[in-house]
């Protein structure tokens, strides 16, 4: 192999660029030529690209965001426009494209292998933690620190005021964020897709542990930490109707974008570096259609369907403690 090409795609997530550095450093360690696709799929169709030596890496590892830029490429589900990245990848002499990104971005590069002949790799980067097979995904530690921080901040003003505030995180259909910032801040309660069934009733449970917290302490500061999408007319109405029913100044804050920038904490950067050298020892090792991953703290390959075929669950053990420490808690 002599020419190798990456890029980042979909959602971008500190440590994105901790990871390109990596895979430069480690292509150019065995002589490979590295080409970098800017924004995403869209550049890989316009064959928008740059080549990758050392010095474009320097000093890059300690920034959020992805010095290639990224996009959301819808127009990349067509056979076409794979056929028209295989023809631009072919053109420039390239034997295999590693692409960084989530399950969107890994569809993209299955999609991309059943029309070219090179070898395609995926690299988990997004904060939302939503890819299966990985115990993490690259720019999730710095989500949860980012919203971890804020929360504390919130805890500030909402002891001050005795007020009820309901942060939303980000995560896409996933609760990682939420479980891990909601534990990690003491809030005192979350509500995550994979454990909310029906919001109805979660509202009535919802009340009932105000309720039971008011009774118990008095007047109180009362967080409840939720994934985006999940609640029905989103958490400006949810704090809406809770402020009614409750009779407690109801604040909701929605962290946003906030958690996708921000310079990536070391776990980021670590992940990153090792995900970005083995993916391209893989790639040398002739491996297609994979993604890799680490579990327990060893890399590995996985295939590339896994990441939307499978659901990754939550730490069971977490959701546990932190049903349990609520029950306590929240005991009318
Ligand atoms: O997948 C990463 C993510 O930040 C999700 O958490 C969020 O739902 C989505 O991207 C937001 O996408 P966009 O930046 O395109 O609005």
């Amino acid at each position: 192999m002599r020419k190798i090409a990456l890029l980042t795609s979909g959602g971008d997530a500190p440590g994105m660029n901790a990871c390109i550095r990596s895979i430069v450093l480690t292509s150019l360690r065995f002589g490979l030529e590295v080409y970098g696709y800017r924004h995403g799929y869209n550049g890989l169709l316009q064959q928008e690209y740059l080549t990758l030596r050392a010095k474009k890496v320097e000093n890059i590892i300690q920034r959020g965001g992805t010095i290639l830029h990224s996009a959301r490429c819808h127009e990349f589900k067509s056979d076409e426009a794979a056929k028209i990245a295989a023809k631009n990848l072919d053109t420039l002499g390239i034997e295999a494209l590693l692409v960084i990104g989530g399950d969107g971005s890994f569809r993209g590069a299955a999609h991309l292998a059943k029309h070219w002949e090179g070898q395609v790799i995926g690299l988990p980067g997004t904060i939302d933690n939503d890819i299966y097979g990985t115990d993490a995904t690259i720019g999730y530690f710095t989500a949860i620190e980012t919203a971890l921080d804020s929360i504390d901040k919130v805890r500030d003003t909402a002891d001050a005021f005795e007020r009820l505030f309901l942060v939303e995180v980000m995560g896409r259909q996933a609760g990682f964020i939420a479980l891990s910032a909601a534990v990690a801040s003491a809030s005192d309660q979350i509500l995550v897709p994979e454990l909310v069934k029906n919001t109805d009733d979660e509202l009535e449970n919802i009340l009932a542990h105000i309720e039971a917290v008011k009774k118990r302490k008095g007047a109180s500061s009362y967080i409840v930490v939720i994934t985006e999408n999940l609640w029905p007319g989103g958490v400006t109405h949810l704090s809406e109707i809770l402020s009614k029913k409750t009779n407690i100044e109801c604040r909701p804050v929605i962290l946003g974008h906030v958690q996708r920038g921000g310079s990536p904490v070391s776990q980021d950067r670590l992940l990153a570096t090792k995900l970005g050298a083995y993916a391209v020892e893989a790639a040398l090792a002739g491996e297609n259609r994979v993604m890799v991953v680490e579990r327990n703290q060893k890399v590995a390959t996985a295939p590339i369907e896994l990441a939307w075929q499978q659901q990754k669950p939550l730490d069971p053990y977490l959701v546990k403690i932190q049903q349990e420490f609520f029950d306590l808690l929240n005991r009318p």
